[in-house]
Formats: structure tokens, sequence, C-alpha cells
């Protein structure tokens, strides 16, 4: 835990016991030490040091020229805010691209103080998973829309519609459970493929724009303060700066609507 506070860790194993306790847990990304108070101060549970940063904090289209040495900069300013949050930390684009590499970089996240790393993939990615579970470093593995590879996919376009890619989606989230991944993030799914996932699977899901189903919700802290850089902000969106008086209560408000099962709402959701 951070010596800035006593507030109690959040371990995996509180993530875990939230699930089973059918208590819904937030995330939020974070990329600097004094907004990540703020984010501890509402109650957020897990803080993402989020490749995003190479669109909301650089001014980049995308997450890809993010490097290794920026998101361990970025990870360290949020480790000197935390205050008891779960920190994941993401791995930038071609961090991973052999297990050396990810094995080698994910080192270099957790001793730069995150709780856990996310790696965006499917089944391609369970070996690494297995291996760095074995090493006592936890997974998040991100699927649907993962926007590392947004070359590859052509857009920003809802994942798992076509029955064919739905399978094909359940079944490398099974082997990556079976892998040794310690939870799942959901990017723009259908919400009748969260449920499927959420019914085969016993770990821990986030989702952000995977409907209201996942054990967990996560945004962009950006999106969420209404300042996106994006001229139409994605279906998923909402802007809680909209009823609030400060950051604070906006982050206060995101933490009771997820807990309460108010967001996402229907209007938030693919179908
Ligand atoms: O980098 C990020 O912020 C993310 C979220 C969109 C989940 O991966």
């Amino acid at each position: 835990m951070s010596s800035h506070s006593d507030k109690k860790q959040v371990t995996l194993s509180t993530l875990k016991k939230m699930k089973e306790r059918g208590e819904k847990f937030t995330c939020l990304t974070s990329y600097e030490s004094t907004m990540t108070s703020k984010i501890c101060e509402a109650g957020v549970d897990v803080v993402l040091v989020g490749d995003s940063l190479g669109m909301v904090i650089q001014g980049h289209d995308s997450t890809l020229p993010v490097t290794m040495d920026q998101l361990v900069y970025h990870l360290e300013c949020v480790v000197n805010g935390n205050q008891g949050s779960h920190i994941m930390a993401d791995m930038p684009f071609m961090s991973y691209a052999t297990d050396d590499m990810g094995f080698e970089n994910a080192t270099r996240l957790m001793q730069a103080g995150a709780n856990s790393v996310k790696i965006e993939g499917g089944e391609w990615i369970s070996k690494m998973a297995s291996m760095l579970a074995d090493r006592g470093i936890p997974i998040c593995a991100h699927m649907g829309l993962t926007p590392q590879a947004i070359n590859r996919i052509g857009g920003n376009f809802v994942q798992g519609r076509d029955p064919n890619k739905q399978d094909l989606i359940i079944e490398e989230a099974m082997s990556l459970e079976k892998a040794g991944a310690a939870m799942l993030l959901l990017e723009c799914v259908p919400d009748s493929l969260t449920k499927q996932i959420m019914n085969e699977l016993s770990i821990p899901i986030i989702g952000i724009g995977a409907g209201s189903s996942t054990d967990g919700q996560v945004m962009v802290i950006h999106d969420l303060l209404g300042i996106s850089c994006l001229e139409k902000p994605p279906k998923f969106v909402k802007n809680f700066m909209n009823d609030s008086n400060s950051i604070q209560e906006a982050l206060n408000s995101y933490v009771s609507e997820v807990k309460a099962g108010i967001y996402p709402a229907e209007e938030h959701t693919f179908f």
C-alpha cells in the first residue's frame, strides 16, 4: 500500500470477493498523482494507467505511439498519489510482441508499482498469461475492441455481433482464464455476448461499452469529466460533470451509479 494513507489496499482477492457478493467494482484511468488522489477519495477500486494516455494526454489519434518509458513515467506519478486502490498498468503496443519482451516489460511495470498488467489480445496471449501468472504477475486480458489493433480492425467498431465471431471470443476468453488470466476486460461488445462470457468465466470481468452485467466498469477519466477530445463521444460514455458542481462530485457520482447499477444504462449499451 502507498505510504500516503491508511486506507485498506484493494487486492485481486478483494475484487474476487466483491464478485462473489455481486457487488460492482469501479475502475477509472489516471495518468498523474493529484487526480489519482481524488479518484481514490471517491472510493474507486481500480486505477488503470491506460495507454489511452497517448490520446488524452499526448494528443495522438491512437494508442500506438505510447512507449514503455512513457507508461512507466505515468505509472510512477499514479503510484505517488495512490491511496489503496489496485493499480493496473497497460502494456503498450508491441511491448509484448514476444514472450521475452512481455516478461521483461511486465516486470518493469510491477517494479514501478503496478499490482497487475493489462494485455490486449485473445488466444495468442495465453502462453504469456500463463508464464506471467506462474511468476506472480497477474494479468488482465483485454478483449473485444482492442485499440492497439485499430489498423487491422479498421475503426472503433463494436466487436462480436457476428455469431461466429461471438463463439470465437467466448472460446478465447475461456482459454485465457484457463491459462491463468486473473481478470478480463471487455470493450465494445454487445450485451448478449457479455452475458454469455459472464456465464462461462469465474474471474472478475470489467466492461467498457459492454453493458451492465459485468462485475466492474471502467471509464477514461477525460470522458467522465466531459473533456474528451473526440467530436462525438462513443455511446457508452456518460459525462458525469453535467449534474455535478465539482470534479470530486462527478467522481463520487460515477462510483455510486456503478455500484447502484444505474450506470451504464440501456442508452449506453450495444445490443
Ligand atoms: O487505455 C485505456 O484507457 C483502456 C481503457 C479504454 C479500458 O484500455
